[in-house]
């Protein structure tokens, strides 16, 4: 081989490679990550980008090169020459995937290995997922329920999943990993954020009508904030006082994400509007407080004309807690 072909395999090869890189790093394929794990997970994504991409520049190379050097003018139907194998290039090409595939093992199950091992110190929350909601429950905090996860920042956090129904699936994107909830089964998973902020929580398996609706979100905090929500909130949920309760409750539960209530400031669509109730249950001909009570343990009884049934999840809540979110709905929705 001449010294100028050797530089124009070199060339095309840094060229395929570096556009390569330039669209494996300029476009933003995976959302920032937010936790030690997904970290690791995104270091394991670029080692074997990078490998793949030098491997992509170097095939690019010979196959272009190729291409232009030997091609066959177009009145040549002739066979090409006879060629035989050639051993020393076949146990080159058996011998280096062989090492880049067991180094790309290794560095996975290091990774994974790492990741799933729970700091002495860590958060429990069980996870509940139904159709269409999730419920957050932290047995340090009285078993204190919450439709949003709200969590401390740097601290191990172990999941523990039940599913009332069907499979759904957690994903917090910039978590970096999912965990299927299975009904029967109560799989774990072990994430420690590293950035405070709020990110989605996404139901990632079809699991019916509402599935695309089954968001919430994760609020990373400071451990000094989180402390101090832990601890009102498990008290304010029961508090006797109905009126500072039941917003409480109004807000822990994930009722705002598909619900426009205006004393809580929710403006969402998905289901009927909560400042209406008390025209709703006249239209519905019932008492107001047991129209909103049925409506919230079993939200199939009667759905509100011009919505679909089988959208929201019955509510179990404790009864001081439905007891304080049914006086709150009906004084807000007086006041709305
Ligand atoms: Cu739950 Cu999709």
């Amino acid at each position: 081989m001449r010294r100028s072909q050797i530089l124009t395999l070199v060339g095309l090869g840094t060229l395929a490679g570096g556009i390569a890189a330039a669209v494996a790093y300029l476009l933003p394929w995976l959302p920032q990550p937010a936790s030690r794990e997904a970290g690791r997970i995104d270091f394991v994504f670029w080692f074997v980008t990078i490998i793949c991409i030098v491997i992509f520049g170097i095939v690019a190379a010979a196959l272009l090169y190729s291409v232009v050097k030997f091609r066959a003018a177009p009145d040549d139907d002739s066979d090409g020459p006879p060629t035989h194998g050639h051993t020393g290039l076949e146990i080159w090409w058996t011998l280096i995937p062989t090492l880049l595939v067991t180094a790309i093992g290794v560095v996975s199950a290091i990774v994974l290995a790492k990741n799933d091992r729970v700091g002495k110190d860590y958060l429990h929350v069980n996870v509940t997922a139904q159709q269409f909601a999730w419920n957050f429950e932290y047995p340090s905090g009285k078993n204190m329920a919450s439709g949003v996860l709200r969590v401390p920042v740097n601290k191990s956090l172990l999941l523990t999943f039940t599913s009332k129904d069907v499979i759904h699936s957690f994903w917090v994107p910039e978590w970096g990993q999912k965990q299927d909830t299975v009904p029967g089964i109560h799989p774990t998973l072990h994430i420690t954020p590293d950035k405070v902020g709020r990110f989605p929580i996404i139901c990632t398996e079809l699991c019916g009508l509402g599935h695309a609706t089954m968001r919430t979100w994760a609020i990373v905090m400071t451990q000094a904030a989180f402390d101090k929500w832990l601890k009102g909130t498990s008290t304010a949920t029961s508090s006797p006082n109905p009126a500072v309760s039941g917003a409480a409750v109004f807000k822990n539960q994930p009722c705002g994400g598909c619900h426009t209530l205006s004393a809580a400031g929710a403006s969402a669509k998905v289901g009927p509007d909560l400042d209406k109730l008390a025209q709703y249950a006249q239209q519905a001909n019932q008492p107001e407080e047991d129209f909103i009570r049925t409506s919230i343990t079993d939200p199939n009884a009667y759905v509100q004309p011009g919505y679909p049934k089988n959208v929201m999840p019955p509510f179990n809540l404790p009864k001081d807690q439905l007891d304080a979110l049914v006086q709150y709905l009906v004084q807000s929705s007086k006041k709305g």
